[in-house]
């Protein structure tokens, strides 16, 4: 992103911020409350418009109106507010909204499992899918919003202080993929 600002009402969020975000680099974004990171996050997500400044996308200049435009840029987001279903499972919710169906109109249940075993498998570690995301602890929802975004093939993954709720340190997803996690079994 080059020169971005943000200004909601009187409070003024992003002052001209220019950000480059190469290929297989990971960045980390401190500033206390209030500082303007979420908002950055939803200007790249879709979420929020800037008020000037542009965002580029592979040396291309790219215009993001909506999530839809986002996820189609190969942009992916955790937000600090989680939004998934509850009432569904893991792999409804990642899939929702894109369900691979047979010709008669019914949903591949085990193709959808199969795909999501080989991705847990790439991402290095598991979890049980035909659970209710209400039933997850905090870091485990916040594993399933990772793992959405993998599935989507993001080339850019935000996690907006995907921690920042969760009691501690060892609950986070990223502790638990450095920790070893039992992996499911290479399919023959
Ligand atoms: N929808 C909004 N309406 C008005 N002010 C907002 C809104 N969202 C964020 N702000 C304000 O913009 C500033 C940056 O907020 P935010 O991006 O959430 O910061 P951070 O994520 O770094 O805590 C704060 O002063 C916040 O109160
Ligand atoms: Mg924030």
């Amino acid at each position: 992103m080059r020169n971005v600002s943000k200004r909601y009402g009187g409070v003024q969020a992003l002052v001209d911020v220019s950000l480059d975000v190469a290929r297989g680099s990971i960045h980390g974004l401190l500033g206390e409350n209030g500082a303007g990171k979420s908002t950055l996050v939803k200007i790249l997500t879709g979420a929020v418009r800037a008020d000037s400044g542009e965002i580029l996308v592979g040396g291309q200049k790219v215009q993001i109106t909506s999530p839809i435009d986002a996820r189609r840029l190969g942009i992916g987001a955790v937000h600090q507010e989680l939004n998934l279903f509850p009432d569904l499972t893991v792999t409804e919710n990642v899939f929702a909204g894109d369900e691979p169906h047979t010709a008669l109109g019914f949903v591949k249940h085990r193709r959808m499992v199969d795909e999501l075993m080989v991705e847990m498998n790439q991402v290095g570690w598991w979890m049980a899918l035909d659970r209710p995301v209400g039933d997850l602890t905090l870091a485990e929802r916040q594993m399933v919003e990772i793992l959405r975004a993998f599935h989507q093939r993001a080339d850019l993954i935000l996690l907006d202080e995907p921690n920042r709720s969760s009691r501690s340190p060892t609950s986070s997803p990223s502790c638990a993929m450095e920790s070893g996690s039992p992996r499911p079994r290479p399919r023959t």
